[in-house]
């Protein structure tokens, strides 16, 4: 069957048409699947956003509602779906967490094709669509996998700009929440320093490029060892902390303005190495601890800070020692996209024996937790 994906959580249009063919055993939603994605057709609002340093929501639902049916027509197209009513079986929509502007432009759309065609439309959880980008693959490649219970509980890491989650999903892809930020998510940590050194919006790129650049330093020129705070490291939970990570690197901008030191090159990619170290380590450890505690049979991570290259790697390694299954969506899928959101609403479609409530039952929830 064929399923649209609707994501407009935050600044990214996007829709997708996938093909999915699911045998799974209700309720656990575990079974075979065989998956391909037609088209991911993602309009990002970044530019307009970045003079901002952030996302605007007034502003990105006004882009939503300008865009929306370009970006459907050509996800369309790009599927080779010619008849809707016929070709298309079920409607996902992200439903929340996100900015609430944003968020019912999506629905609205959604709800507004599901009664036109008469389709079954499906409210989704952004962040259940992040884990499941874990298991999407390259456009127009088919993938079949089969869950089993005893790959299960998988540890999941999302770090995004709006979350810093770490998640047990059991064998009956229910969720439980063990750790999250108690302030500013990661993404938004990057995102803020970036500004705090005139980086940019969105920032994590930026840093991580400046980092991996510093790394590869002329060595001639002498190095500041900055060491930044790693806050709640040593905490017994697996909550974490970013906003204190932030105002250290604030007043080390400041202090070293103080002492004479020039805000060159070199300097500011030494500042972005030491923070993303700091960034990046809190994260490694919080869930190798969690990954040993809850005796978790895989590791997962997702979330638009996935694509940091540092922490692809790191988490990958830790991983191998603890001889522990990892996995990380491809690149293409790390950032919002609608493919997750259209899988992820098969996949809770099918958990519910295929029973699914009328469209006008679909609320937009911008709080919404697991
Ligand atoms: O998941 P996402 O696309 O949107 C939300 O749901 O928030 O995540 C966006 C976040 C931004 O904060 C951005 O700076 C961060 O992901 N990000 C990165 C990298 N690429 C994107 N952070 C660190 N390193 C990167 N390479
Ligand atoms: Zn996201």
């Amino acid at each position: 069957m064929k399923v649209l994906g609707i994501e407009t959580s935050c600044d990214e249009t996007a829709i997708a048409v996938l093909e999915a063919h699911l045998e799974v055993e209700p309720p656990s939603g575990l079974g075979r699947a065989r998956v391909k994605i037609l088209s991911n057709v993602i309009s990002s609002q970044v530019q307009l956003h970045a003079k901002f340093g952030g996302v605007v929501p007034l502003l990105a639902a006004r882009e939503h509602a300008n865009n929306i049916r370009h970006v459907f027509e050509r996800a369309l197209r790009e599927a080779g779906i010619l008849n809707f009513k016929k070709d298309i079986d079920l409607i996902a929509v992200t439903h929340g967490p996100g900015l609430g502007p944003a968020l019912l432009v999506g629905i609205a759309f959604a709800k507004t094709i599901a009664m036109l065609h008469d389709k079954i439309l499906v409210g989704v959880n952004h962040m259940e669509g992040h884990i499941f980008s874990n298991w999407l693959p390259p456009i127009a490649e088919a993938i079949s996998y089969k869950l089993k219970a005893k790959s299960f509980p998988v540890l999941n890491l999302i770090v995004s700009g709006g979350h810093t989650e770490l998640v047990i999903i059991d064998k009956n892809l229910g969720y439980r929440v063990v750790g999250e930020t108690m302030d500013d998510a990661v993404g938004e940590a990057f995102d803020k320093v970036a500004r705090l050194l005139n980086l940019g919006y969105p920032g994590g790129p930026a840093i991580s490029q400046r980092a991996e650049k510093w790394k590869y330093r002329n060595i001639d020129i002498p190095k500041l060892d900055i060491i930044l705070p790693r806050p709640m490291e040593k905490s017994k939970d697996y909550n974490f902390s970013y906003s204190g990570l932030k105002t250290a690197v604030l007043y080390k901008i400041r202090g070293l303005k103080e002492a004479g030191v020039e805000m060159n090159e070199e300097v500011v990619n030494e500042i972005c190495h030491a923070f993303q170290e700091a960034a990046i380590n809190v994260l490694i450890q919080k869930t190798v601890r969690a990954a040993k505690e809850f005796s978790v049979k895989a590791i997962w991570l997702s979330g638009g800070v996935s694509a940091n290259s540092l922490l692809r790697d790191r988490l990958a390694n830790a991983a191998a020692e603890l001889k522990i299954p990892y996995s990380q969506p491809l690149l293409e899928y790390t950032g919002d996209n609608a493919a997750m959101i259209a899988l992820a609403g098969h996949i809770s479609w099918n958990k519910a024996s295929k029973k699914t409530a009328d469209w006008r039952s679909i609320q937009m929830q911008a709080n919404l937790r697991f």
